[in-house]
């Protein structure tokens, strides 16, 4: 059974207010509805994490659009990557045609995007186009190269969770971006 009661508890600084991510989400939707005015869109968010930015990011893009989840594995209990990335879950219908912009919550190692073969997999299902489009982004810790097409915010090397983001299940659920207590980690 988890030792956290509150949900608060274990968050240290608060890195990103709701309202500076709000702002932020706001204008990477007027941006994505700029780029893809006219255009067949699909935004795919990578299960759980993407979940909150997603839901927030579609209703700041104002032109139609569709989305859709899958499901990749990448991170056990602990906080570092295994190394192992299987697809869990995949999309529900054809792409082909449809401009692709995949949703992370954040890329840190890179191993996610890369080892899962995301973008290479929905171009060989013939998708027009394939973009990636991040939360954020945290470059001091990358080990594979990833290019992100659309990034909300770049961080420093925290482990963090709020807005999606969990540490073993919990956290998801807080509306802002929090680093999570160092002490939190070691007692596991
Ligand atoms: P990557 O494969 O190392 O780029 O990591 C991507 C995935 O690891 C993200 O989608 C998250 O699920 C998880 N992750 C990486 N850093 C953090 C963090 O600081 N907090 C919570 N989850 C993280």
């Amino acid at each position: 059974m988890s030792a956290v009661t509150k949900l608060h508890d274990g968050v240290g600084e608060v890195l990103l207010t709701e309202e500076q991510i709000q702002a932020r989400v706001r204008e990477m939707g007027e941006q994505l509805s700029r780029d893809y005015e006219g255009k067949s869109l699909l935004m795919v968010g990578i299960l759980k994490g993407s979940a909150v930015f997603l839901s927030d990011l579609i209703r700041a893009t104002k032109i139609p659009l569709d989305y859709d989840f899958v499901a990749v594995s990448s991170y056990g209990a602990d906080t570092r990557s295994s190394g192992v990335v299987r697809l869990l879950k995949d999309l529900d219908a054809s792409i082909e045609g449809q401009h692709v912009v995949i949703v992370e919550d954040i890329v840190d190692t890179g191993w996610t995007l890369r080892l899962s073969y995301l973008s290479e997999n929905m171009l060989s299902r013939r998708a027009a186009s394939v973009k990636v489009c991040a939360l954020l982004d945290k470059p001091c810790r990358r080990r594979v190269d990833v290019g992100i097409d659309y990034c909300g915010f770049v961080i420093e090397d925290h482990f963090v969770v709020g807005y999606g983001l969990d540490y073993k299940g919990l956290y998801r659920n807080l509306p802002y971006i929090g680093v999570l207590r160092p002490e939190i980690h070691a007692r596991q």
